[in-house]
């Protein structure tokens, strides 16, 4: 009984959100403050809630009309049509990178643009192997839970690498990038790097003097236009970071007063974040999780309270989607209904039509890579599903170098 209500209950809420970003949509948002007054016979819990939609909405309007204005090119998704007297552009702290006068950012391909690519890279199926099937978006699946699809075919689960899928991802990602990624028109250049891949594994840099430490983490941390924007954003709100590598965006994040979690797979990197942060002053509200698994992770979550953002900064395509959509779902139940999802991943063309999932994490992350997954934000969206999201802005970086969107979180649908 108990169960029925809250579920009618959010049922509600979700409906009463919808229809009040729809009918912001239609108005184009005039005025986002006035807009933001719920009707008087509002629960108080429902108008904070909407006015830290509206609020949200707000700032990363903000942004919208800033990077537009900047690069020209930009097609964000939603709601760009606001009154640019609304929301003037906010003053950001100092700049580079994505304020290179020759960086671009393209607009994201349509969904089913995405689901006639996928389907340009399916094969014949070989030994027995099932046919996958491919949605409107370009999310492709095997029957059954025995099959992975590796982005042209299904193959088998069993004696592969994802039977034990955390342990092959920590068997990697005990290397990360570590260097500072500067965007110019066409290409992204790796500065300051300690090599030439841009990647070090954290046990050799957790070697280094706390002054050479900091030092190298201080010259790798971007501060461009994104990075510096949330991070004047998010002071004050509680960040889960997941796949935090060394945390060169989040901990900036925490740096200007975010609370932010850091999950990882592997603990080494964890342990260099943790460094950093008390040599920073900021191990009060820097917390470190490492995960060993998708049960571990929702477990170890369970005992923190719930987060206004989650990021996802290219780490949530390094393992298939059938085994990442329950990582999506625990990652979800702790973000608050209103609160962003911020992802940065691979665009599906940017991977060569002859090539599989594990080729092209070869191809994007070195050679010991095993998987890197395309995702476009319909597909992202699908592998949230039931839970609603609606995109706030999408943009590609370089043509096809990186897809960064962000989503904000409705809550979940009703079965
Ligand atoms: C390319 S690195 C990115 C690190 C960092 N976010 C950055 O931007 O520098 C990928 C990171 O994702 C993490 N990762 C990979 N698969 C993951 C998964 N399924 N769940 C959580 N983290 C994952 C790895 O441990 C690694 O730290």
């Amino acid at each position: 009984m108990v169960g029925t209500m809250r579920l009618a209950f959010g049922g509600v809420i979700v409906l009463l959100i919808l229809w009040l970003y729809t009918r912001s949509n239609d108005a184009g948002l005039r005025n986002a403050a006035a807009s933001s007054r719920a009707p008087a016979s509002m629960s108080p819990e429902f108008k904070t809630l909407t006015q830290d939609m509206e609020a949200q909405r707000a700032k990363v309007m903000q942004l919208t009309q800033l990077v537009a204005k900047l690069q020209g090119s930009a097609r964000m998704s939603q709601p760009a049509a606001a009154n640019p007297a609304a929301a003037p552009a906010p003053v950001l702290p100092h700049l580079r990178g994505s304020m290179s006068p020759e960086f671009k950012m393209f607009p994201c391909i349509s969904d089913a643009e995405a689901a006639r690519l996928a389907k340009t890279h399916l094969v014949e199926p070989e030994n027995g192997a099932p046919r996958p099937e491919c949605d409107e978006v370009g999310l492709c699946a095997c029957p059954g839970d025995t099959w992975i699809f590796d982005g042209r075919r299904c193959l088998p689960k069993k004696g592969s690498q994802w039977e034990s899928a955390f342990k092959t991802l920590a068997s990697k990602w005990k290397e990360v990038p570590f260097s500072l990624e500067e965007y110019a028109e066409n290409t992204t250049s790796h500065v300051n790097t300690i090599n030439k891949e841009g990647r070090v594994v954290s046990d050799d840099v957790g070697e280094l003097s706390d002054e050479a430490l900091l030092k190298q983490w201080d010259s790798i941390s971007p501060r461009d236009t994104f990075t510096s924007y949330y991070a004047s954003t998010y002071t004050g709100q509680r960040v889960l970071d997941i796949g935090s590598g060394m945390a060169r965006q989040t901990l900036r994040f925490a740096i200007s007063g975010a609370y932010t979690t850091h999950v990882d797979i592997y603990q080494g990197n964890l342990n260099i974040i943790r460094r950093i942060a008390k040599m920073k002053g900021i191990s009060d509200r820097v917390t470190t999780i490492k995960i060993d698994g998708v049960e571990d992770l929702e477990a170890k979550l369970s005992k923190v309270a719930m987060f206004d953002h989650i990021c996802a900064f290219g780490s949530l395509h390094h393992m298939p989607a059938v085994l990442l959509i329950p990582e999506y779902k625990t990652l979800r139940s702790h973000l608050r209904v209103g609160g962003t999802w911020l992802q940065l991943a691979y665009p599906i063309n940017r991977m060569g039509p002859e090539m599989d999932f594990h080729h092209f994490g070869q191809m994007t992350d070195g050679e010991r890579t095993p998987w890197a997954e395309w995702m476009d934000s319909g597909k992202i969206l699908k592998m949230h599903k039931p839970g609603k999201f609606v995109v706030n802005w999408c943009g590609i970086v370089n043509k096809d170098e990186f897809v960064w969107l962000e989503l904000i979180y409705l809550g979940e649908a009703l079965a």
